[in-house]
Order: C-alpha cells, then sequence, then structure tokens
C-alpha cells in the first residue's frame, strides 16, 4: 500500500495541509511533555490488544521493539520535532512504528485507540508524575516549617490584623499556622491525585468500541487506580487538570502571602527576619542594599500560576462536549503552572531553610507594643467581673492616656485606676499584681486557655501531633510511587516478555 501523502492520517483529504497551517495545528513541539508517557501508553495498548489476541504475538513483539528503539532514539536527543511534518507527538509515534516495521505491522497500533482517548491518558501519565513531585516538594517545605518552630517554641512574636500590631503570640505558634495551610494543600493535592490517577483508554474517539478491548487490563499495566469508566466522560473531562491547577493556585497563594510577612518582615523597619547571604539580591547601585528578591519572585509567579488557572477555566467553558481541538491548549497552561509551583515550593523550602530570625527584636517589639491590651481587658471581665463592653471601653481610655503621657501599658496601672474612676465612679477590683501580669507580654502565652492558641503547651502539642501527620503524608507518598514502580515493572515484564519471543 502506498503512503498517504501529508501524513498516515490524511487519507480523506486529496492534499497536504499547508505548511504555515500545519505548523499553526501542530503541538508537537509542546508535546516533548508527554513524549515518554506516549511510548508507555502505546506499549501497554499494544501488550493488551495482543493478550486479547486482537493482534498476534509476533507483530506486537515487533511493534514493542520499534517503541523501544524509539524511546532510545529519543533518549539519546535523535528524533527530530518537525511540526509540519506531524500534527502531535501522537502521529509521530505511530509513523515511526510504521516506518521501523511496515504499514501491515505498525498499521495495527492504533487498533481500538484514538488520539482522543490516548490524549487524556498521556496527560494524566504525565500529571500523576508531576503532582507527586509537587507531593513531595510541599511535604519537605511543611516539614521544614515545623522544625523550624519547633526552635522558637519561646520566640515572642507579635501578630498583627490590618498590619498593626494585634496579640502577643509566640513565632513558633505562626510557623505552625504556615505549615497548617500546607497540610490542607496536600489534601487538595492527594483527593486532585486521586482523580488523576484514572485510566481513560479505551474511550476510542468518544463512544467506546466495536474490539474487544481489556480496559481494566491497560490500566492496570499503567498502574491506575481504575477507570474513568463513561467513554464520553474519558475524552471529554478536564475537570482533573482544572482541579490540579486551582490546588496550585491556592498553594501559591498561601506561598504569597507567607512571602508577604517575610518581606514586611526583613525591612530595617521591622527587622525580624534576615535572609541568608546565598539567597538575597544586591543592588546595582545601592551599596547596602540586600534584597528580598526570591520572595518578591515567588509573590508575581502566584499571580501568573493564577493566570494560567484563568486560561484553563476560560479554554474549557466553551468546549463541547467530546473531543475538539481547543483542549490541545490546555496543556501548555498546565504544565508551565507545574513547573513554577514546584520551583517556587523549593525556593520557599531553601528560604525557611536558611532564614535567621531576630529574637531580640521581636521580643523588643513585644515587649513595648500595646497588644496585651486585649488580655488586659479579658483579665478584667475574669478577675474584677466587668462586662467585656465596659472592660474593652475602659482598657482603651487606658491606653489613650497611656500614649498621651509616653508611658507603656505596663507602667499604666494608676491610668486603669485613674479611667475607672472617670467612666465608671470607682476603682476595679483588680490589684496591680493582676495588672502586672496581664500586661506582662512574656507571661501572656500562657495566660492563653483556648485550644490553637499559642499556649506553649498548645504549640508543644500542635508540634507533636503535626509531626505525626507529617510522618503519614510521607508514608502515603512513598506508597504512592511503590504503585508506580510496581505497574512499571509489570509493564517491562510484559514488554520484554513479547518482542523478545519473536522477533
Ligand atoms: N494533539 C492533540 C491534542 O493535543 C491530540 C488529539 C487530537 N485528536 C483529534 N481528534 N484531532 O489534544
Amino acid at each position: 500500500m502506498k503512503a498517504e501523502e501529508g501524513g498516515i492520517y490524511r487519507s480523506r483529504l486529496r492534499r497536504p495541509m499547508e505548511a504555515e497551517a500545519a505548523s499553526y495545528l501542530s503541538s508537537l513541539t509542546e508535546d516533548v511533555e508527554i513524549f515518554e508517557e506516549d511510548v508507555r501508553g502505546t506499549e501497554a495498548h499494544v501488550v493488551m490488544l495482543c493478550e486479547q489476541g486482537i493482534i498476534g504475538r509476533g507483530d506486537a513483539g515487533k511493534i514493542l521493539q520499534a517503541l523501544e528503539s524509539l524511546r532510545k532514539e529519543w533518549r539519546e536527543g535523535k528524533i527530530r520535532l518537525d511540526p509540519e511534518r506531524f500534527e502531535d507527538v501522537h502521529e509521530l509515534v505511530e509513523a515511526y512504528i510504521i516506518a521501523q516495521t511496515s504499514v501491515e505491522v505498525g498499521g495495527k497500533t492504533h487498533t481500538g485507540r484514538s488520539r482522543n482517548d490516548q490524549v487524556a491518558l498521556d496527560i494524566r501519565l504525565r500529571l500523576r508524575r508531576r503532582l507527586l513531585e509537587l507531593w513531595e516538594a510541599v511535604l519537605r517545605l511543611a516539614e521544614r516549617l515545623v522544625e523550624r518552630a519547633g526552635e522558637e517554641e519561646n520566640t515572642l512574636l507579635l501578630l498583627y490584623t490590618h498590619t498593626q500590631q494585634a496579640q502577643v503570640s509566640l513565632l513558633s505558634h505562626l510557623l505552625l499556622a504556615y505549615a497548617d495551610h500546607l497540610l490542607r494543600d496536600l489534601e487538595r493535592l492527594e483527593a486532585c491525585y486521586r482523580r488523576v490517577n484514572r485510566c481513560p483508554l479505551g474511550a476510542s474517539a468518544i463512544a467506546g468500541s466495536t474490539l474487544p478491548l481489556n480496559r481494566l487490563r491497560t490500566a492496570e499495566l499503567l498502574g491506575f487506580e481504575g477507570l474513568v469508566e463513561n467513554s464520553a466522560d474519558a475524552v471529554s473531562g478536564r475537570d482533573f487538570l482544572l482541579e490540579a491547577a486551582a490546588s496550585c493556585s491556592i498553594l501559591m497563594v498561601h506561598l504569597s502571602r507567607m512571602a508577604e510577612d517575610l518581606v514586611l518582615w526583613s525591612s530595617s523597619e521591622f527587622g525580624y527576619v534576615e535572609l541568608p547571604d546565598e539567597l538575597a539580591s544586591p543592588s546595582s547601585v545601592m551599596p547596602q542594599k540586600k534584597n528580598p528578591c526570591l520572595l518578591e519572585l515567588g509573590r508575581a509567579k502566584a499571580g501568573r500560576v493564577l493566570g494560567l488557572l484563568s486560561a484553563l477555566l476560560s479554554l474549557l467553558k466553551g468546549v463541547p462536549t467530546g473531543y475538539s481541538r481547543d483542549l490541545q491548549e490546555a496543556k501548555p497552561p498546565l504544565w508551565e503552572t507545574l513547573n513554577q509551583t514546584i520551583s517556587t515550593v523549593r525556593i520557599f523550602e531553601k528560604i525557611f531553610e536558611g532564614l535567621k530570625f531576630n529574637r531580640e527584636r521581636m521580643a523588643e517589639a513585644a515587649l513595648q507594643s500595646y497588644a496585651p491590651a486585649v488580655d488586659l481587658a479579658e483579665a478584667l471581665v475574669k478577675h474584677a467581673g466587668l462586662p467585656l463592653r465596659q472592660a474593652h471601653r475602659l482598657v482603651g481610655e487606658t491606653v489613650r492616656l497611656a500614649l498621651e503621657r509616653r508611658v507603656s501599658l505596663r507602667e499604666a496601672y494608676s491610668l486603669l485606676e485613674e479611667a475607672s474612676m472617670k467612666l465608671l465612679g470607682f476603682k476595679p477590683a483588680f490589684p496591680r499584681r493582676l495588672y502586672e501580669r496581664y500586661t506582662d507580654p512574656r507571661r501572656l502565652p500562657a495566660e492563653r486557655l483556648t485550644q490553637g492558641s499559642p499556649n506553649p503547651r498548645e504549640v508543644k502539642r500542635m508540634l507533636r501531633e503535626r509531626r505525626e501527620t507529617l510522618k503519614r503524608w510521607r508514608l502515603k507518598l512513598r506508597k504512592l510511587l511503590r504503585n508506580l514502580e510496581r505497574a512499571e515493572a509489570m509493564l517491562g515484564r510484559e514488554v520484554s516478555k513479547l518482542s523478545k519471543g519473536k522477533a
């Protein structure tokens, strides 16, 4: 049989595609991301076709050998990607097999398959890997945060609302809050992974095949947890990648907000933190500078990742059920999202590894602050029986007087009495001893009674529990990686049985 002019698919069309249009259409250059996945997916498909008796062992063996040599040439950089020649990696792979064997043999490769289920498969295979890489990176960052929290159990830190001094707390407590954000990101990644890790192959173009394909077997050979069962769902559905991009966006928002804290706190005005020199940037003109450029870039890349999510959502909302070529455009933003997110998480891990905390500055700021005012008001509720609203007024008045007379809150006992006489007409039943206790920032964390507060006992408990939680996440990750390795080995065995059997 004579080969079709302009590619293996163009049987109905009289002429090859116009060159510029062919380049415009082709996804070949961006398909480098899924090249290996396409080869592996094809191996699994061919093994299954052979096991089902749809193609003979001899043919299967030859196709598998061709795939092996393609993989080798690809890894050696010998495969040229010419978008004028091939629409995509799928055409390249099939054309290669046919060229290596013959159309009589290689022409059987695509039996019972469509590029629609094939590309959905490739994306899932690739995304699965990338999600596990992201998982590893996030886990490391969370581990690092918990480790650093453990070193700062007693470091006083003011917490801010509206970027104004709010309450006295501990640095360990804040680092644990960051870690908790990330633990939820891991939950999102896991849920997303479970939905990604399902096999669409065997859906054909949209409505299944008349051939006796064994879908569960291909799924097994590729290490999937099951099928995307409905064939129309399997080729149409891209919510799995939206979910991945959305999870990345949320994660990047978390990192961006941490970056905001650290950029602010590394200013001379705060001086709470200092980046290690190897993670800071100089200025071309101002010799004194130590700029937090990595943090700023992390913040900016969060914007980029959110934009990519938005591109994906806009792209998908207009695609009717089934495959349309629009879907081709969903891949580059997805890969870009994962690249940016993974590298940002890794950089943040390095930052938290090397970040210096200036404990003295943090304590000094807490000691000078009027932030114990909340605790003082609550103490008046607890010990002097005042309604919260009255206590709030009283302490507010005390703070105002103290600011006017330039005294610290700790020195303002007499001002509380003065305020009380003025507002309530009597002195509160609140001895100086209690006043000192509730205005000393160093004693305040221990006064907090609520679960999840920076009470040092609570911090210790949370540290212990988060360490345990992180261990469980490590085990889960290890298990998923092992599942993938096992499937890879199984497919490898089947492939070598067939390709060595008959050559
Ligand atoms: N290159 C295409 C993509 O990336 C593969 C699927 C093409 N399917 C089709 N029916 N034209 O989405």
